[in-house]
């Protein structure tokens, strides 16, 4: 993908949010110390609050410095910050959309350059800022690229997304939407696919006649501290299921594309969704858990006597050639043992097993665990022979750390925002994607919304969620790689 070399305005709405002073500013200025952005590239924070381009250059001064610790430097910070501006202005009023329209082609100079308009505001607000830029034809790309990049969430139930989705379109054409999913920009999701299809031991193997099952989980230590208001109208199918988990598992199915480029990578992970197979009946307790941590409905902006799970486990099958009859376990929580992000693939045991008598010990299958985060890697498990011993055997472990530098990997934004801005598309969600996801978990979340919902566990934080998950999961006789990984 050819990076461009056009000029470029990165306009953020939004910008007092705690997202632009976290994320993307230290994301776009440690792209910069890299050499990485169009030159210039120019941003410009637009927020309700009355301060001058001056005020919020320092504000980000301070803020940058936190969030990239020992990258900070003065001299790149004020070549990098020399281009940063503000402008006031409120979403519900067109004439501030054509002020900002005048003021953006002031400080380009009238010349033609590449924008992207990045949505960083309460998702209520998002379909009127889109309709506001194309009254003041901020959408027109006579001159330049126009761009608009959506954070999550995109709509709370399929209705909602598809009427987000028609009224953007009305403004935007879908090669010009970028909806942000940052598991996409995290770098070992990225690898997932080079494991697979850079290679060809894992590949012949990727398939029901090897695989027992896959288990996704992103556990998460942290309760949902201040962020309870927001939460109880979420739940965790909607804050991570919908998007992130069901991302991991679209990377972890998909076909090989075509070419590795966005269409041909979108088309073959909308296939996968296309083919989970929907919930009926009875099926919504037989094939998911709900849990909730023990204090959660006393946290900050939580209603007493909340239902919202903040946990969940759900199976889910692949109706397609590859996967039929592999279950995919899915689960996330909140206040969990430790935060950890992996998915395992468990290959069924040998068809006949000629060692491993011994009483004390029976030999476990192979499995192949893909650590998303903390600890990026991967590891492979398999059995070997005790040495010194007649046939015994022991579980032993192929340990790849994905970067042994003892450097941090890079955040997702960076590399979301370089593609945004390059009008590469592959690592965000397409309009279908979108709504395909919605399409699998709205009727779950109305069944765990109903008189006949399953029972909602309490679980101890600090554990692995309830025990009636992992019951459940004996039952199938299978057991959750609960494991915390192990930090180098
Ligand atoms: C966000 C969710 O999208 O992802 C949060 O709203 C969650 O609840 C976060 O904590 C997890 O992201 P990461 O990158 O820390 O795994």
């Amino acid at each position: 993908m050819d990076r461009t070399t056009m000029p470029h305005t990165m306009v953020i709405f939004g910008a007092s949010g705690d997202l632009t002073s976290r994320k993307l500013i230290p994301a776009l200025y440690r792209q910069f110390q890299r050499g990485r952005l169009p030159k210039p590239t120019r941003i410009v924070g637009v927020s309700r609050s009355p301060f001058s381009s001056e005020d919020w250059r320092n504000q980000l001064t301070e803020t940058t410095a936190k969030y990239v610790k020992g990258e900070f430097d003065n001299d790149s910070w004020k070549a990098f910050s020399n281009e940063i501006y503000y402008h006031p202005g409120d979403i519900g009023n067109e004439e501030d959309f054509h002020k900002l329209a005048a003021f953006l082609t002031d400080i380009e100079k009238s010349q033609t350059t590449d924008r992207t308009y990045y949505l960083s505001t309460m998702p209520q607000l998002y379909a009127t800022a889109v309709e506001q830029l194309g009254k003041a034809s901020l959408n027109i790309d006579t001159h330049g690229h126009r761009r608009v990049v959506i954070e999550k969430p995109f709509g709370t139930d399929l209705a909602s997304a598809q009427a987000l989705n028609a009224s953007i379109h009305q403004t935007f054409r879908e090669d010009q939407i970028y909806r942000i999913d940052h598991y996409l920009g995290k770098e070992t999701v990225q690898n997932i696919l080079v494991l697979r299809f850079g290679n060809t031991i894992f590949e012949p193997l990727w398939n029901r006649n090897y695989v027992d099952h896959v288990q996704i989980t992103v556990a998460e230590e942290v309760t949902v501290g201040r962020r309870g208001d927001y939460y109880d109208k979420s739940g965790v199918l909607r804050d991570m299921f919908q998007n992130h988990i069901f991302q991991l598992m679209m990377v972890t199915a998909m076909e090989a594309p075509v070419r590795y480029t966005g269409e041909f990578v979108r088309d073959e992970k909308v296939k996968v969704l296309q083919a989970v197979r929907p919930y009926r009946g009875s099926d919504f307790s037989e094939f998911g858990v709900r849990g909730q941590y023990a204090g959660y409905a006393q946290e900050e902006g939580v209603p007493e006597g909340s239902q919202t799970e903040t946990f969940a486990a759900l199976k889910l099958y692949i109706d397609n050639w590859r996967w039929r009859g592999v279950p995919f376990y899915l689960r996330s929580g909140k206040g969990m043992s430790c935060r950890s992000s992996q998915i395992v693939i468990q290959f069924r045991e040998p068809p006949h097993m000629l060692f491993g008598e011994q009483k004390s010990y029976r030999p476990e299958a192979n499995r192949l665990v893909i650590q998303i985060q903390p600890a990026e890697g991967v590891q492979l498990f398999f059995q070997s022979k005790v040495p010194d011993s007649d046939m015994r055997l022991r579980l032993s472990e192929l340990d790849f750390r994905f970067d042994s530098s003892g450097k941090e990997l890079p955040d997702a934004y960076q590399r979301l925002l370089l593609d945004a801005m390059a009008g590469d598309p592959g690592l965000f969600a397409r309009s279908d994607e979108v709504e395909q996801a919605w399409r699998i978990i709205d009727p779950i979340i109305s069944a765990w919304k109903s008189p006949a919902a399953p029972t909602l566990h309490t679980y101890e934080a600090g554990g692995w969620g309830p025990t009636q998950c992992s019951e459940w999961m004996e039952e199938q006789g299978r057991t959750w790689f609960d494991v915390c990984p192990v930090l180098s």
